[in-house]
């Protein structure tokens, strides 16, 4: 194939780039598309629009493949942690031993957040979502670190942000968990690696000892692991679009929590488990809901099915189906929602309708009902996604303000509005 594409606008004839990936995925280049012919293009949900080159995370979405820096994620969930593919994310290399020790290490001494941010919660009622308590937190993080706020930081500020957020995101969630259920904060400990530092800070109490179970442990390192990039998703996109006007770390992070919240994206694995409620409290009728989902005039969906990238089964939602049946079978846990779940799968993916549009379970269908034999509550579910993605989301914003070719994010538009008119006075001036 020739290395350019050749684009017809009545007489004229036009040469665009083509640029190929490692994987040989093609992009025609239009950067200079606009002031050669004037034309701009126009893709609603950019579904057809690459916003950049990345080296991060590739998925074939027809192939089930998801690979972080090429290390497929099968390898990753089975042998990494959740600190280690933080770095293979972030620094794009698997860490050496000391590497390792030296980043996990920075993690129990950056946990506190300043005892000024615990009058934080006081504001908040104990009813508000965990994500709104999240997106602020994060964002008041460059109230308390105003030499992290520049518009261009070092690499050695960049690495302390790094450490901050991921760090300190378990605290936020945890106090705000605690905030919602009246219980006095727990602090983080020194003697805890990342995820135990975070069940402890969740479920142990002043009056109540929590008994760290490995298996928990274990399962929320996959499901970390799981959940840490997804190259372009929305909220990576608006991670690295509020990055790209040099608005700091902590700034582009907190964006992209809001972005995640949307039951479309991440809010999605709490809407599974209301859905899967729901059709039990309704009678249990699967083929009702199934219907309704495909009504187009029902703008009831199926939360946990389709995905924009995969046109086949996600490969996260296969680990995290297996991993349901592992630690239900090992914390001896019969939840009929799993059983629900799984009868839900077996009669959409023989549906007709799903089988045309190529609607699969994607990483949100199993990962609630985990969530849920844990003990945590379904609001914080769109928060345990969010500590999972944060590796991606500053991984892509490191990259980006890495990238010398970066350019502020300005997409342009197709204006359909009034043509001009002249304003007509009511005489109120
Ligand atoms: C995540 O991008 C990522 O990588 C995201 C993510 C990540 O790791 O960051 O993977 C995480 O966000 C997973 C997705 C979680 N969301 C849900 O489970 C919500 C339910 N799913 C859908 O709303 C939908 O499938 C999306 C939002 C995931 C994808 O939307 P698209 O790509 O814009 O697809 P679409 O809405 O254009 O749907 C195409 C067709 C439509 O029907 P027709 O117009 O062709 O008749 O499929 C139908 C849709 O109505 N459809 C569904 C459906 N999903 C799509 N019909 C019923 N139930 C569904 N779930």
């Amino acid at each position: 194939m020739s290395d350019t594409a050749k684009l017809i606008l009545g007489d004229k004839t036009y040469n665009l780039p083509i640029i190929t990936g490692t994987e040989n995925e093609k992009a025609i280049d239009i950067t200079k598309l606009r002031t050669e012919t004037s034309f701009i293009t126009l893709d609603n949900g950019f579904a057809n629009t690459g916003a950049t080159e990345s080296s991060i995370t590739f998925i074939d979405g027809e192939k089930s493949i998801l690979r972080y820096r090429g290390i497929p994620i099968e390898q990753v969930a089975e042998h990494s942690t959740f600190v280690e593919t933080a770095y293979l994310l972030i620094y794009n290399h698997l860490p050496n031993k000391c590497e390792l020790e030296v980043f996990s290490k920075s993690f129990t001494e950056q946990a506190m957040i300043h005892e000024d941010m615990k009058n934080f919660f006081n504001g908040y009622p104990s009813g508000g979502h965990p994500m709104s308590i999240l997106a602020s937190m994060v964002c008041s993080l460059s109230a308390y670190y105003p030499e992290l706020v520049k518009p261009n930081p070092s690499k050695e500020e960049i690495d302390l942000c790094v450490v901050e957020l991921l760090s300190k995101v378990r605290t936020i969630c945890a106090f705000s968990y605690k905030k919602s259920i009246g219980e006095p904060f727990i602090y983080p400990r020194h003697d805890l690696r990342y995820v135990s530092n975070f069940l402890n800070m969740l479920f142990s109490s002043s009056n109540r000892y929590y008994d760290i179970n490995p298996i928990i442990v274990d399962t929320l390192e996959v499901l970390f692991i799981l959940h840490a990039d997804h190259e372009q998703n929305c909220s990576t996109s608006t991670c690295r679009l509020v990055g790209s006007s040099w608005a700091n770390l902590f700034a582009s992070v907190s964006a992209a929590i809001c972005a995640l919240w949307g039951p479309l994206h991440g809010g999605a694995n709490q809407s599974v488990i209301e859905m899967l409620q729901s059709i039990i409290a309704d009678g249990g009728d699967l083929k009702k809901y199934i219907n309704k989902a495909k009504d187009r005039n029902d703008p009831f969906r199926l939360m946990g099915f389709g995905h924009r990238v995969y046109k086949n089964y996600d490969p996260r939602a296969r680990i995290i189906k297996k991993k349901a049946y592992e630690v239900f079978n090992k914390l001896g846990i019969n939840d009929p929602l799993l059983d629900l779940a799984v009868k839900l799968e077996e009669q959409v993916l023989k549906d007709e309708y799903f089988i045309e549009r190529k609607l699969y379970p994607n990483v949100d269908f199993y990962s609630g009902l985990i969530y849920q034999a844990i003990g945590i509550p379904t609001k914080m579910f769109p928060v345990m996604f969010a500590i999972g993605r944060l590796p991606g989301w500053i991984a892509h914003w490191v990259e980006m303000r890495e990238n010398p070719k970066s350019r502020i994010g300005r997409p342009r538009q197709i204006y359909i509005g009034n043509n001009e008119t002249n304003y007509t006075p009511i005489g109120n001036r």
